[in-house]
């Protein structure tokens, strides 16, 4: 199996600090953002035009978006759930529109008060409006795997899901392990299913590491299926708010020294990412989940 170069999207000021307890000061955030933006990632989703009533934490994001030093190349994403989002986040300029739905009706209702097939039509002008503005479209598809509150999820549901959310125009897909329970097999069980009709360069895997199995299924889908995208959070901070028990995203650092360790091109400085996440620390008040952030800084990483 063809083993292409890695793509990373960061999404720790978005999902990594969605489900914070600390109100985080916008400077950390801008902060962390431009730390993100100097260690070579390619993409940050660096907030969400959502409620925020919904989730409060992501109510600065307009002004997280205007005070961050842009640095040219970098594509800045935003993550939102409908029109006014939309609106929100061209205003913001955001470089990327990401909207969000789910393979499991329950979860979707409890995350964005819809269910799966209203939660599409609700993307419908939010994918023209994207599309006017010249702006690529990326997909969520969470509880790929899991459910919090329904278990296993079959692969032919997310399979269906992908092909509800063809017609929009979608350029790529986050495929999310929202509660970090997959282990290899599943991700073999459901590669098997959507790789036959969707081109591997627009999928991404979003994984949680609840179970400590995201580096684990990140190589399996890279090693054995060639998926060469990857979403992961510095530090690994995250979580949804509306998925009980679910921990942080892999950490973009662990992730890309797995990458490298066997024989990966990464798009990132690993020490840098580390420092990004390091810094954020005293605002969170609270350890980092990253395995290579508890060890000393190491150059020739
Ligand atoms: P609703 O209650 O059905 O919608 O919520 P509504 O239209 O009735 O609006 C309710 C309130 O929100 C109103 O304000 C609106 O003005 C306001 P109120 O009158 O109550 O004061 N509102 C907005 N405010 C700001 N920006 C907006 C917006 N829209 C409405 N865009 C809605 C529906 C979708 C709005 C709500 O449920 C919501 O915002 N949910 C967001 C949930 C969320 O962000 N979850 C976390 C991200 S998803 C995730 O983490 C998973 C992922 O990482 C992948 C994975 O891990 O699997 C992506
Ligand atoms: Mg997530």
């Amino acid at each position: 199996m063809k083993r292409p170069p890695l793509r990373f999207v960061e999404v720790g000021p978005r999902d990594g600090l969605q489900n914070e307890a600390a109100c985080l000061p916008l400077a950390a955030k801008v902060e962390f953002v431009d730390r993100l933006s100097e260690s070579g990632l390619p993409e940050i989703e660096a907030g969400a035009f959502v409620s925020p009533r919904a989730v409060p934490r992501m109510a600065d994001s307009a002004a997280v978006f205007k005070a961050i030093a842009r640095k040219p190349g970098v594509v800045y994403s935003a993550l939102v759930p409908n029109e006014r989002g939309l609106g929100e986040a061209l205003e913001a300029a955001a470089g990327k529109i990401a909207v969000f739905t789910a393979a499991s009706e329950t979860f979707n209702r409890r995350n964005i008060n819809a269910g799966i097939a209203e939660s599409i039509a609700r993307f419908k002008p939010v994918a023209a409006g994207a599309k006017a503005a010249g702006l690529p479209l990326r997909a969520y598809v969470s509880t790929a795997f899991f459910c919090p509150f329904e278990g296993r999820v079959a692969p032919k549901a997310v399979l269906e899901v992908v092909r509800r959310l063809r017609p929009l125009g979608v350029d790529e897909l986050s495929i999310g392990d929202t509660i970090g329970r997959a282990g290899p097999d599943d991700v073999r069980r459901l590669l098997d299913v959507l790789l036959p009709e969707l081109p591997v360069e627009r999928l991404f895997l979003h994984f949680h590491d609840t179970y400590g199995m995201a580096v684990a299924n990140a190589l399996t889908a890279w090693q054995e299926y060639g998926v060469s995208g990857f979403d992961a959070s510095a530090g690994g901070l995250g979580g949804c708010p509306y998925a009980p028990g679910a921990s942080g995203n892999v950490a973009t650092e662990d992730l890309a020294f797995a990458f490298k360790a066997c024989g990966g091109s990464v798009p990132v400085e690993i020490e840098a990412v580390k420092a990004a996440a390091l810094a954020l620390r005293p605002a969170l008040g609270h350890p980092l989940s990253s395995r290579l952030a508890a060890l000393p800084q190491d150059k020739k990483l």
